[in-house]
């Protein structure tokens, strides 16, 4: 029953337990949740982009209907800022204060918060406050266009060997830069708080769309000086976040003193174009790869330089390079890092962070290669195989990559391509075959839950950590059928509370890997409890020992003798048995180097006639440890590449080179894939469960998926036509 080495429930396909209530409209978003006596807050966002608030004039505003009040730098609250320490759980997204001061740093700052009765009078109203600015010069709009050094970050750095000596010396030389553009998340939940004191404002308990209650309630105890015990945080259904709801932001620290100044209910739903103005954003890149090879493809020097923009406000890091290190055997390599301040809201977080900005310059960098050593480029990845970390020098837990390149070649019929440029056409269009790896770490972090077993027949879970859409709710219910041999049906799962035990950020592709150790760890443990009552006095198995017992079917036996938990329990009129788990990483991080990998392999077709390009096909296989539900996995890869097809051709957040103001905030100028653009897509996931990482063999898939896709667009169209692209997105422009 409890080897999961051969699992009945785990790695099964299982329709999501809270499915139903999402298509039913019975699943609460924060933003539709209603609080009795609630007001609508509506932020009003800076309309430049460097400068100083010189005077807000709300006489007008004011007067509208169904204002309540207006908050901003001349009537807020004095707050403490976050110490913002990842390590302590109290990161926060942008340290700076709502209304702080009146320095405006980026287009979008909030200057107010109007209150009103209803959130068509607080938009309204909002609409009618009149901001007066003294604009600074020397706004800086972009980091691309620009060519400042910025600020190194030594910690992102990393060096083996003599890489500048090996690249002058290097037979075959590949020299280039690559840049991209800005993105947005575009996560289809804006941002959303509903904050609400009790106890005479002594207790705050936050609604918020967050993919980390528990840091925020932390952060929240530190900006507000509250008890941990006196701050619930709670987000039970989330539309999705892809990092920019890893930490907070300022908008729910300014509905909370709004909450508590008015003593009512406060809730703000962040408009799309304030989301994409100040609510995070993947930063531009610059990046800088020179690769040195021998004549026979092997690798024999590796440097990466990167620069990406931060704010003024933060010091945010998108580190390009972190994957480059541990990608190819070679035994000479730099990485560096630097960032350059610039006049937008905090950029943060946005699936596979760095790494999916990294892959896309090594890997289109490696097509370069297998170019100029006319080489296939599958063939150029598998002399380059890094059979260990070359990093670390520790050993894969689990590598299968070479799989995953072969088996996606054959599906994709890699070899009908014909290398040379140009030359396999479908009438009008000329078809491009392209591909790349792709890779992201795998991590863990700690990670508490509890569990009930209760006489009703029932089993309940809670965890601290949340379902940001991607079927966390399905796979902790797995977890305790598996072990407990009760029906999905029969189990009930809290998560996205911050008051229930410590869960992980639903982050980094950690939230599996991180949550069901401690899950399994707190079902054994009311297991073990109600073997002990069953074994006990007045115990339906009085008198046998623990051991005698076998768990299955939502019971406990002994021979033939079977009797369900629920019984177990009435026999010793008790309500529940309860169970703990705790989880953390251990030894086996010294021990081996964890990473998932991939493959994906891209048909493009374009039309030169109207330079119209289509990603026709994608072919792609992963190697992420066992998947604990087949077709939710599959799901995060399918957007992964969704999304690698925005990044590659379609997206980017233009700022004003005059001003640096935002120009494309809404999603009919910020152009997004759409079901149009959508290629027939093939995703394999191999199935070597990684025991090494954790005893369900999962190493978690949020985002590899879209690692990779960029550059194996970008290397299917020079196939097409002969033109390298090294800057995303690919634009019409760009591919006249
Ligand atoms: Mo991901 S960038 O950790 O949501």
């Amino acid at each position: 029953m409890n080897d999961l080495t051969r699992p009945r429930v785990i790695g099964q396909r299982t329709p999501r337990i809270d499915g139903e209530f999402k298509l039913t409209g019975r699943a609460g978003y924060t933003g539709e949740l209603h609080a009795e006596g609630m007001l609508y807050g509506y932020p009003v966002p800076a309309t430049i982009a460097h400068g100083k608030l010189e005077a807000l004039e709300l006489d007008e505003a004011q007067a509208m209907p169904g204002v309540v009040d207006i908050f901003h730098h001349g009537n807020f609250d004095t707050l403490h800022r976050s110490p913002n320490s990842m390590g302590h759980g109290d990161q926060v997204s942008e340290v700076r204060l709502p209304f702080e001061d009146e320095t405006i740093h980026y287009h979008g700052q909030y200057v107010a918060l109007v209150v009103a009765k209803t959130f068509e009078q607080a938009r309204a109203a909002a609409y009618r406050v009149v901001a007066r600015y003294r604009q600074a010069s020397g706004a800086v709009p972009s980091l691309l266009g620009r060519d400042d050094e910025g600020l190194p970050i030594e910690s992102e750095g990393s060096s083996r060997g003599d890489p500048e000596a090996a690249f002058s010396g290097a037979p075959v030389k590949i020299d280039r830069t690559y840049h991209i553009a800005a993105e947005s998340h575009l996560q289809m939940e804006m941002h959303a708080t509903l904050a609400e004191w009790h106890d005479g404002g002594r207790r705050l308990v936050v609604h918020e769309s967050t993919q980390g209650v528990v840091y925020q309630r932390n952060a929240m105890a530190r900006i507000f000086d509250l008890a941990q015990e006196d701050l619930e945080v709670i987000s039970h259904y989330i539309g999705s976040g892809f990092g920019n709801k890893l930490f907070m932001w300022p908008h729910a620290v300014a509905t909370a003193v709004a909450a508590r100044r008015l003593q009512r209910p406060v809730k703000v739903v962040l408009p799309r174009q304030q989301d994409m103005m100040s609510g995070g954003n993947r930063p531009a890149s610059r990046q800088h790869i020179r690769l040195g090879a021998g004549r026979d493809g092997r690798l024999t020097s590796v440097i990466h330089d990167s620069i990406t923009e931060t704010s003024l406000v933060d010091r945010y890091i998108d580190s390009c390079g972190s994957a480059t290190p541990s990608f190819y055997a070679c035994d000479n390599l730099a990485v560096s890092q630097r960032i350059l301040p610039v006049n937008h809201g905090t950029p943060c977080p946005m699936r596979a962070p760095g790494e999916v900005s990294g892959i896309f310059a090594l890997e289109t960098a490696m097509d370069e290669l297998a170019v100029e050593l006319k080489m296939d480029p599958v063939e150029l990845r598998l002399r380059n195989y890094a059979e260990s970390d070359p990093e670390s020098g520790l050993p894969w837990s689990s590598k299968q990559l070479d799989k995953c390149l072969q088996s996606a070649a054959e599906r994709f019929g890699w070899d009908k391509r014909n290398p040379e440029v140009g030359s396999m056409r479908d009438g009008d269009e000329i078809i491009g075959y392209g591909m790349a790896s792709c890779t992201w770490f795998a991590g863990r972090q700690p990670c508490q839950a509890r569990v009930e077993l209760r006489a009703d027949g029932s089993l309940f879970v809670g965890c601290g950590t949340q379902d940001i859409g991607t079927g966390t709710y399905t796979i902790v219910a797995q977890t305790a059928a598996e072990l407990t041999g009760m029906p999905l049906a029969d189990i009930e799962v809290k998560l996205g509370e911050s008051g229930l035990p410590s869960g992980p950020l639903s982050g980094g592709s950690m939230a599996t890997a991180s949550t069901l150790p401690a899950v399994a760890a707190a079902v054994r443990d009311a297991l073990d409890a109600l073997k002990e009552v069953a074994t006990g006095n007045g115990g339906a198995f009085e008198g046998l020992s623990a051991d005698d017992l076998e768990v299955g079917q939502g019971g406990l036996s002994h021979g033939e003798h079977r009797v369900s938990f629920a019984e177990v329990l009435k026999t010793n009129k008790l309500a529940s048995v309860n169970g703990q788990g705790s989880t953390a990483p251990g030894a086996e991080q010294n021990a081996y180097s964890f990473r998932s990998f991939g493959a994906h392999f891209v048909e493009v077709r374009f039309d030169p006639g109207i330079s119209r390009v289509r990603v026709a096909r994608v072919v792609s296989s992963m190697d992420i440890g066992r998947a604990i539900n087949p077709p939710a996995a599959r799901n995060q890869v399918e957007g992964g590449i969704i999304m690698g097809i925005g990044m590659g051709l379609f997206e980017q957040l233009e700022y004003d080179p005059r001003d640096a103001r935002l120009i494309n905030s809404n999603v009919a100028d910020y152009i997004l894939p759409t079901h149009a653009d959508a290629p027939e897509i093939d995703v394999e996931l191999l199935d070597y469960p990684d025991f090494e990482f954790n005893e369900f063999g999962a190493r978690g898939v949020g985002e590899i998926g879209l690692t990779g896709v960029a550059p194996a667009i970008s290397n299917a169209l020079y196939h097409a036509t002969g033109k390298r692209h090294r800057d995303l997105p690919i634009t019409i422009e760009a591919l006249l």
